[in-house]
């Protein structure tokens, strides 16, 4: 035992010694005048350490407020490195990302943060219990609260069915979970935060169709007054957004909404067409 404890302890110091990478900026801009905008202003991404190879290129969009904006791509396109630029786990190599006209680098991080709800390609529990993981987006949110949130998220009837309801204790990475029941809660936290931001990084993979469609019809309820970035893997989950993003090898391919990427784009018909019968292909016409 001593011999390992004494690596781990060494490995432990180490990370704690660590510098932040990212500039906390506390004196940064905490309030902005304008709600619900998002520009990626020629945004190129290499991860720290491989500058020869970056991920994304030249990446520029805009978004109203109000839009839903959805990603689609092939795994290794991009998406998650491009959605993980808004709340600033990594900075641009070059470029600036604007949040309601503000460079993201120039907020205050946790103003910047309290933005957003971020729901990761995988959910991200904590040991505790159900409701300290509901919480820890906004600490002082009441149970109808969390009821309104996990109501939206269809997750209300499986947190009732176990006889602790709210204060059942998670396990280590919410092993007593399945994955869609992680996603669902991962979606009712961001939920309970009201977020001017909503980003879904292939949040709804592990529902089924039937709970992926009852819970982003009741999303959409809540999220009329937010902007909402999607990213899947389904076109059905994304075939309704404002503004669908074509990704390939880390550049924009594509931009537009379903039928018009179905009309004039080959990959995004390949992808649609992979996916769904002829008949749903122009549905959304
Ligand atoms: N933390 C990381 N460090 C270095 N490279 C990474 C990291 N995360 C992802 N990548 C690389 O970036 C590229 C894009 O990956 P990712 O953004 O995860 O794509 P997607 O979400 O579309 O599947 C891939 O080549 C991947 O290997
Ligand atoms: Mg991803």
């Amino acid at each position: 035992m001593y011999p390992r404890m004494a690596v781990s302890s060494s490995r432990i110091q180490e990370v704690m010694d660590t510098p932040i990478s990212i500039n906390p900026n506390e004196d940064g801009i905490t309030e902005t005048d304008s709600k619900g905008y998002l520009e990626f202003d020629n945004v190129t991404f290499a991860y720290p350490g491989e500058t020869e190879s970056p991920v994304l290129h030249n990446i520029s969009f805009k978004t109203k407020p109000e839009e839903t904006i959805a990603f689609v791509g092939s795994t290794g396109s991009g998406k998650s490195s491009l959605v993980n630029l808004i709340p600033r786990f990594f900075d641009v190599t070059l470029g600036r990302i604007l949040v309601d006209g503000v460079d993201v680098r120039d907020y205050n991080l946790k103003a910047l943060r309290r933005k957003i709800g971020f729901i990761p390609q995988k959910a991200l529990l904590f040991t505790g219990t159900i409701q300290e993981n509901l919480q820890y987006g906004k600490a002082d949110a009441t149970i109808p609260e969390l009821d309104q949130a996990t109501e939206v998220a269809q997750a209300k009837e499986f947190i009732a069915s176990r006889e602790e309801g709210y204060a059942t204790h998670l396990a280590e990475g919410a092993s007593n979970l399945s994955g869609g029941q992680k996603q669902r809660l991962s979606i009712a936290r961001a939920v309970v935060k009201t977020p001017d931001i909503y980003i879904f990084d292939d949040s709804f993979s592990a529902l089924d169709y039937k709970t992926d469609a009852v819970l982003r019809r009741r999303l959409k309820e809540v999220t009329r007054n937010a902007m909402v970035l999607i990213v899947a893997q389904r076109v059905r989950t994304i075939m309704d957004a404002d503004q669908i993003v074509v990704l390939d090898q880390g550049e924009i391919v594509g931009r537009g909404t379903h039928a018009e990427l179905v009309e004039s784009n080959d990959i995004y018909r390949e992808i649609a067409n992979s996916q769904l019968n002829n008949q749903s292909l122009t549905e959304g016409e």
